[in-house]
């Protein structure tokens, strides 16, 4: 059926459409359900703990036998300044003001430890087909025993130079992350988040600078969207916003309803494109969402609350879980780019929830 059956083969799978790995959007429930319906599943493994990562694929492993992926980061982390934490939250400030919170009393954030020895360890012991990262690889000995261990390696590029990089250093296939994506912005060549193209510009640039298989990223949300990545080259296409409609996603009911209600990019990445939401719609996906978890139904302030929460989790960038957009330095806690970043969401989810 497909043209293209390059990234079929290579992870052995049927339908070339790689669930995007979603750290605390989605557990091993979505990576089941799209590995057993022929795709293949992704488990975030980048804020869990490894005994829980290893509990997760026991889950997997419990109910399929399909491949799957494990997705980890490899940023550099940042180091710890007091004078930028402090200068985020007083600019955040009246937003917990109008609430009545209190930053300083938030939970701590989730652990975003970048890919190591013991990560790799993991790996060896687990053996998953497919072994996604973001931000770039890991050091080259590392990369070495993630391939020994006969695992697949990917990774997102947000440019046709780091999709020549990711290639040079042993990449069996390249994710072009566009400009679209919901998520962490996968950047790791440069600093300067102008050089990423929308995703249709940046698929055929990087099918033309790269012998591996593409994977198309940012903004496919149906069977249209797969048939353009194809068009321009693309051996396959991998979607997380469009999944997060399901009932195995994790996000909150107010989170739902936003990317219901509004579209999709207008949400996550603050520049309308009208056609995402109204996909959705046409495909009764919100229906379908909103029968979904109502065990963390609330109140709308309760949304804003647990955003607020999310914001001061990723250390003032928009929290990967169902925030919505970040920014590469956002997953790094840089300060002045992740606090607008931060606060753009939160005016936007604003608008929806109250
Ligand atoms: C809520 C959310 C969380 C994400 N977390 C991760 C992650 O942990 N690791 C990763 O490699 N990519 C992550 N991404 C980015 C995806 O891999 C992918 O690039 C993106 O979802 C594609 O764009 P789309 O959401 O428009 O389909 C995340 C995306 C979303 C929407």
């Amino acid at each position: 059926m497909w043209p293209d059956r390059r990234l079929l083969d290579l992870f052995g799978i049927e339908h070339p459409i790689v669930l995007a790995p979603m750290a605390s959007a989605m557990d091993w429930k979505m990576t089941v359900a799209v590995s057993e319906a022929g795709g293949l599943g992704s488990l975030p493994c980048a804020m869990l703990a490894y005994d829980k990562a290893r509990e997760e694929v026991a889950n997997i492993r419990a109910r399929t036998e399909k491949p799957f992926n494990m997705n980890f980061f490899c940023h550099k982390p940042p180091s710890p300044d007091n004078a930028r934490e402090a200068s985020w939250r007083d600019r955040l400030k009246p937003y917990y003001d109008e609430l009545g919170l209190d930053p300083n009393t938030a939970p701590p954030p989730p652990p975003r430890v970048p890919f190591n020895d013991e990560h790799c360890e993991l790996i060896e012991e687990l053996k998953p087909v497919v072994v996604s990262f973001h931000f770039g690889l890991p050091e080259p000995r590392l990369v070495k025993r993630v391939k020994a261990a006969g695992c697949k390696m990917i990774s997102s590029a947000t440019t046709a130079a780091e999709a020549r990089w990711l290639e040079g250093q042993g990449a069996d296939a390249v994710i072009a992350q566009g400009l679209e994506a919901g998520g962490h912005r996968g950047i790791f060549l440069s600093d300067d988040i102008s050089t990423q193209p929308g995703t249709f510009a940046l698929v055929p640039q990087v099918v033309d600078a790269v012998k591996a298989p593409v994977i198309a990223a940012g903004g496919i949300g149906d069977a249209r969207g797969i048939a353009a990545a194809f068009a321009l080259g693309a051996a396959g296409v991998q979607m997380g916003t469009a999944f997060l409609h399901c009932p195995e996603s994790m996000i909150s009911v107010q989170h739902r309803e936003a990317l219901a209600d509004r579209p999709t990019r207008a949400l996550h990445r603050q520049s309308p494109d009208p056609r995402a939401g109204a996909d959705f719609r046409r495909a009764g996906l919100p229906e379908r969402s909103r029968r979904g978890n109502a065990a963390q139904n609330g109140s709308r302030e309760a949304g804003l609350r647990r955003l607020l929460v999310d914001v001061v989790g990723a250390g003032g960038g928009a929290g990967a879980g169902g925030s919505g957009r970040g920014t590469d330095a956002d997953a790094r806690g840089r300060g002045a780019g992740a606090v607008q970043g931060a606060e753009r969401i939160i005016a936007a989810r604003k608008r929806v929830l109250l």
